[in-house]
């Protein structure tokens, strides 16, 4: 059902309570989601965005609910993920002279999405379009995170449509971020930013700047996920920066797999080692192996340091570090210290290995790593202990 959010502005999006993962099963969403689009009536009528595929037909149906389908006079297509343009082909079919404005890029994506030749409109950073009472201007946010992705600022009711930007995988009845819980609200849109959005973080920083020296004054951030910023709506603005900006506080992550427990005594020793020399730094410890690997991304886009402990198998590291390793590579955290450890039977090549990859993913190592054979006894776990003091001792 729609929801009319200011006096020309309505929410016709889908809240999808039921999605756990995101992205295929790439991004985990324990909280759900929601695909938001808006309705803007003023003189002219303007749709911003639609939802995923599977909603396609009841988003429809709904929207006919609302207005004579015929009376929008305006698409716009902010960004083609299909989690966005899923339903454009369903509406297409009602209203199929309709102008859709997009960027040069998401007339391309549409294209090649869904191969029809619809009325596109190309707009850049600038355009505007005029509704009546408000104007619409576009500015484009390019890679931000796709190609083709843009915001739409609307004047009047001073509200910017930011599309993926600013949103969280959030599912919510109430739709703002006054009436949600607060620290749930914060730990989604901090995970979204990490597992989404912090490989464009220098970009992200560019464009933040470039938006304020607008000096647009801002009552409102509609994202496409998640709840809506009303109250205080730069205070997500404000996070974006500081999360661009090689953002850590003071936590140290211990992400390790184990095979007969002898990795996990290690992680559990150096984890003594660091509360020893520093008590107030938040040590947190996951089995990657059995924990979620974009909660545990998440821990350590918040950490300064990540130690990564892996048992040597078959001359290399585990399954579970592997996909860990690879993910951190892809996200490039900045600011971040790292070491690595491992129990092994008769190479232990895995701390090398695990080292060589936080190298090259730009980690700054702290020491060599440490590796125990078989089992560790208390002369090892105690190395383990003084291990996890040296880390401490390297801040
Ligand atoms: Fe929410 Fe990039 O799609």
């Amino acid at each position: 059902m729609a929801k009319q959010i200011t006096e020309k502005v309505s929410w016709v999006g889908k809240i999808d309570w039921e999605l756990t993962t995101f992205h295929g099963d790439e991004l985990s969403t324990h909280k759900g989601s929601s695909y938001n689009s808006y309705l803007i009536r003023d003189k002219k009528v303007a749709l911003i965005d639609t939802v995923w595929k599977p909603y396609d037909q009841e988003f429809v149906q709904r929207l006919k609910q609302e207005i004579d389908l015929s009376k929008i006079d305006y698409i716009i297509m902010q960004h083609n993920e299909i989690d966005h343009s899923g339903a454009l082909p369903e509406l297409m079919k009602e209203i199929p002279n309709t102008p859709i404005y997009c960027t040069k890029k998401g007339e391309a994506i549409i294209r090649g999405h869904y191969h029809q030749d619809w009325n596109f409109v190309n707009v850049k950073t600038g355009d505007t379009l005029e509704l009546g009472e408000s104007t619409l201007t576009f500015v484009e946010m390019t890679m931000l995170h796709w190609p083709d992705s843009m915001l739409t600022y609307m004047s009047g009711e001073n509200i910017v449509f930011s599309n993926d930007a600013f949103g969280q995988h959030y599912a919510s009845e109430s739709l703002f971020n006054d009436a949600v819980n607060q620290s749930e609200m914060m730990w989604e849109a901090q995970k979204y930013y990490t597992n989404i959005l912090n490989l464009y973080s220098s970009m992200i920083t560019k464009k933040v700047q470039q938006i304020l020296a607008m000096n647009l004054p801002i009552n409102m951030i509609c994202p496409s996920h998640g709840v809506i910023w009303r109250e205080n709506p730069m205070q997500i603005v404000e996070q974006y920066l500081k999360w661009a900006n090689a953002y850590q506080e003071d936590q140290i992550t211990i992400a390790y797999d184990t095979m007969w427990q002898s990795t996990r005594k290690m992680a559990e020793a150096i984890a003594e080692g660091i509360r020893n020399i520093s008590p107030q730094t938040t040590v947190k410890l996951f089995n990657v192996a059995h924990q979620d690997k974009n909660d545990v991304l998440t821990e350590i886009f918040q950490s300064k340091a990540v130690i990564i402990g892996s048992p040597t198998i078959n001359y290399g590291f585990s399954f579970a570090i592997a996909g860990l390793l690879e993910m951190i590579k892809g996200l490039r955290f900045k600011n971040k210290k790292a070491a690595a450890f491992g129990s092994y039977g008769w190479s232990g090549d895995a701390v090398k290995q695990i080292n060589a990859h936080l190298t090259e993913s730009g980690f700054e190592l702290i020491n060599e790593g440490i590796t125990k054979l078989w089992v560790p006894n208390q002369e090892d776990l105690s190395d383990c202990t003084a291990f996890g003091e040296s880390i401490a001792k390297s801040f």
